[in-house]
């Protein structure tokens, strides 16, 4: 892919070349990292949010920036990402469309697929419905 943006995502350390313009969610499926999208990119769920990292990264040799991607989309992601994460570099994935080199972060909780830790197992108590019903009847008689 002569000519595109080189993107990197972290933790997984993929990364790949991507038409210029891309979305970081459509980057994401091009590379094969799974980012939360909930709503389908209608930029309504807030699930894809990913952090762009500032500086040179030497082991990629990528200079990552956020003037890298296009500009902030005020109305939409002033919604989900307060002020003090935008100036932490966070952005929604579907709004942020790739210019030039970027390291992108997906945080866990944008991250597809993510294990869902539940509580503690505990037994319950199941009414036996077959005995019930047999009960009723013969209550009925
Ligand atoms: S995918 Fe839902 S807001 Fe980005």
């Amino acid at each position: 892919m002569l000519g595109g943006a080189p993107v990197t995502f972290q933790p997984s350390g993929r990364r790949g070349k991507v038409p210029k313009g891309c979305n970081i969610i459509e980057a994401s499926r091009l590379i094969g990292v799974d980012i939360e999208a909930l709503c389908g990119e209608t930029k309504v769920c807030g699930k894809c949010i990913v952090r762009i990292e500032e500086g040179h990264f030497e082991k990629y040799n990528i200079q990552s920036s956020m003037e890298n991607v296009s500009p902030w989309n005020e109305e939409v992601e002033a919604k989900f990402i307060n002020l003090e994460n935008k100036a932490k570099g966070f952005r929604l994935g579907c709004v942020a469309k790739i210019e030039d080199d970027i390291l992108v972060l997906v945080p866990e909780e944008s991250r597809a697929g993510k294990q869902v830790v539940s509580k503690a197992a505990r037994d319950i108590a199941i009414p036996n419905l077959a005995q019930q019903s047999q009960h009723r009847s013969r209550m009925d008689v």
